[in-house]
């Protein structure tokens, strides 16, 4: 983020190729360095370059015509609402919204936390704070007070955008005494807070603190985009690592919008006036790249679902917005469609909707298993891409392509792969000692520097984290923290990840922080998380507890009181599937617990039995209680 930089000399064959596609990009000003690094030894990409995120994603498609479009569909079945705006419409809010944000003085490079239900107003912050410079944090909304806190400590707000709450499936969760908690267990603390109070439930409010999201509206008036460098942040997004602090991973401009355009015209095939629904939520990166950003920067039309795929009100529910709003490509992640499948096994709800709009579905944020893909693929008779990325990257590092170089031949995908990397990442698979391996043997995913336009480009406020966590280990590697292998036709297959992260319906959630949670229990003396399979989610957390000597409280209430903390501290998403109390837990000589082989026990898995076991007769012990 230092703005001091100096001009490097081309780096990678790569150049020409982001040239070009800077060159799609509507820049305030071009930029004449392609890649350079900066202060820090880190890539920059389009350093000189000067533009505006919301600009592009907004105001450039009324210039050029397409104001009376349709730019996002918001579809609530949660709150049975459906509400569109047209890009002059969304324009005219977001711009309104900047100002409302500047009259609270926020100004270029200030931090704005959002912490909202899938709602338009969620994306209308997010595209003011870009208008104005400002960097926006979006904190999903399952995530519990104690861990909003973490993120306002880390991000230090001057404001937080809130609502007064909201719905799954038929509960209503209050955000804002939430936010309120939130506020109260933080340290640091923001100067206003903007609650949007939705019609079902009002919000109670802090006189001196918080502000109506509509008052404030009703008085302001639009502004224009401002002209950002490059390397300025958009945002920071918090993502989980094997500690209880999450990573705040920083967006530049720049190489964001050049990444986000030709993702949508070579991943996903997109055109202007197309329908592209990522069914996600703001709060993970999927939302910010595929609901916010990239589809309006593409002249697309985006959807905002407040929903479910199944029960609200049946596992119809994809099929019916598909239908109605004439999808073109549909992305969301495995866990969805096996809920889907389960509920609705031969798809018989798909022949109640026209779905003849529909070309591709696109499925990420955890490993496509291949019986959900050929489920997927037969039952909608489409082209099932599996794609694979992470928040780091923003976008993704591998897809099969839907067409050849020429554009007209079908890349048939493999089941159970991520398909191939995409131009601009360099994946290497490599052992324990950085030496790359030859194909079908598994091991460490990596990404040989430098990244293309769009990845993170530092930790928030952690350099000495960001090198340590992705660049340290294997020097001139990305490491992804994912396992897997090439073949050798070149698929690439990612088979997990390889530290304490694991992936619940598509939540990336840390078991280390899972593991900080339930020691701060007065009543433990040790433990271990870890993700154990399950059919619907992929994974879930199970957890093993060491009780200490001397308390008395009945096993059943320690465990519902574990269970509930882990609910309460982190969010009900990371509610732990089981808990057990144990005498002791497997461990190395050198005091490591033995979670692989914990968890190859609980999946009924072959058992690694490590030589360095410090005492084997641990496992024969907990043998009745895992399996
Ligand atoms: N705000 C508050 N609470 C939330 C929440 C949010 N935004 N999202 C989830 N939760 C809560 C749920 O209410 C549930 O609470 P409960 O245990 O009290 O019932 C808990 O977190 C677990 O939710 P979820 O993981 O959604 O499980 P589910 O059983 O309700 O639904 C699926 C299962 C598979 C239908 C659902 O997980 C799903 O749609 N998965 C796809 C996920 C996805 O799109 N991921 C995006 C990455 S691309
Ligand atoms: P997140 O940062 O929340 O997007 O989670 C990223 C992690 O999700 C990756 O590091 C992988 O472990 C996993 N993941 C995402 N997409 C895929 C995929 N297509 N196949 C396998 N794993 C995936």
């Amino acid at each position: 983020m230092n703005s001091t930089k100096k001009q490097n000399t081309p780096i990678n064959s790569n150049i020409e190729h982001w040239e070009k596609q800077a060159n799609l990009v509507s820049w305030y000003k071009s930029p004449k360095t392609i890649l350079s690094t900066n202060d820090s030894g880190w890539t920059d990409w389009f350093f000189d370059g000067e533009l505006n995120t919301s600009y592009l994603a907004l105001d450039y498609h009324v210039e050029q015509g397409r104001g009376e479009q349709i730019a996002l569909m918001y579809d609530s079945p949660v709150t049975q609402t459906k509400q569109t705006f047209t890009y002059f419409e969304l324009t005219e809010l977001v711009a309104k919204f900047a100002d409302v944000l500047q009259k609270q003085q926020v100004v270029k490079g200030d931090r704005v936390l959002i912490y909202m239900p899938m709602i338009p107003q969620a994306a209308i912050a997010m595209l003011a704070c870009a208008r104005i410079g400002a960097v926006h944090s979006v904190v999903f909304g399952g995530f519990a007070a104690k861990e909003l806190a973490v993120r306002i400590d880390d991000a230090r707000p001057k404001v937080i955008v809130s609502a007064s709450f909201g719905i799954e499936i038929e509960k209503i969760i209050p955000y804002k005494p939430l936010l309120d908690n939130a506020i109260e267990l933080a340290n640091h603390q923001p100067s206003s807070c903007i609650v949007y109070q939705r019609e079902q439930l009002s919000a109670k409010m802090n006189s001196n603190r918080d502000h109506n999201w509509q008052i404030l509206m009703d008085m302001a008036k639009p502004i224009a985009p401002v002209s950002l460098k490059s390397s300025d942040p958009l945002y920071i997004l918090y993502t989980s690592g094997t500690t209880g602090k999450p990573k705040g991973v920083v967006r530049d401009n720049g190489g964001h919008a050049v990444a986000m355009l030709y993702s949508m015209k070579n991943i996903y095939g997109m055109q202007a006036g197309d329908t592209f629904w990522a069914a996600s939520d703001v709060g993970w990166v999927v939302g910010h790249s595929y609901i916010v950003y990239a589809p309006l920067m593409a002249g697309c039309s985006t959807i905002l679902y407040e929903g479910k795929p199944i029960r609200t009100p049946d596992a119809g529910a994809f099929w019916r917005v598909c239908e109605e709003y004439k999808v073109n490509a549909l992305f969301s992640a495995p866990s969805a469609f096996r809920a889907i499948a389960k509920e609705d096994p031969n798809g018989a709800l798909m022949n109640d909707y026209d779905l003849s709009h529909l070309q591709r579905l696109y499925l990420a944020g955890e490993r496509l298993d291949p019986a959900t893909y050929h489920w997927l693929k037969d039952k909608t008779q489409r082209p099932v891409i599996d794609h694979w990325w992470q928040t780091e990257t923003g976008w993704a590092i591998a897809s099969t392509p839907f067409t050849d170089e020429n554009c007209n031949k079908l890349i048939p995908t493999k089941a159970g792969s991520a398909g191939f990397p995409v131009p601009g990442f360099n994946v290497e698979i490599l052992d324990e000692y950085g030496k790359a391996l030859p194909a079908n043997q598994q091991g460490t995913v990596a990404i040989k520097l430098p990244m293309p336009p769009g990845c993170l480009t530092t930790i928030y406020q952690d350099e000495q984290r960001f090198k340590s966590s992705y660049l340290s280990t294997h020097p001139g590697y990305y490491v992804t923290g994912d396992g897997g292998y090439i073949d050798d036709a070149g698929y690439l297959f990612i088979m997990g990840r390889t530290d304490d992260v694991i992936n619940v319906a598509g939540h990336r959630l840390s078991t280390g922080e899972m593991e900080e949670t339930l020691s701060s229990h007065s009543a433990v003396a040790e433990c271990a998380v870890i993700g154990i399979h399950c059919a619907l989610k992929g994974q879930v957390p199970f957890g093993l507890v060491v009780i200490k000597n001397g308390v008395n409280e009945s096993d059943q209430i320690l465990i519902s009181s574990l269970k509930n903390k882990v609910r309460e501290d982190i969010g009900a998403i990371a509610s732990l599937k089981d808990l057990i109390i144990v005498e002791r837990l497997p461990k190395t000589r050198s005091g490591k617990i033995l979670r692989k082989t914990l968890r190859q026990m609980i999946d009924g898995q072959d058992v690694d039995i490590p030589s360095t076991i410090e005492d084997s007769q641990v496992l024969t012990e907990l043998s009745p209680k895992l399996t």
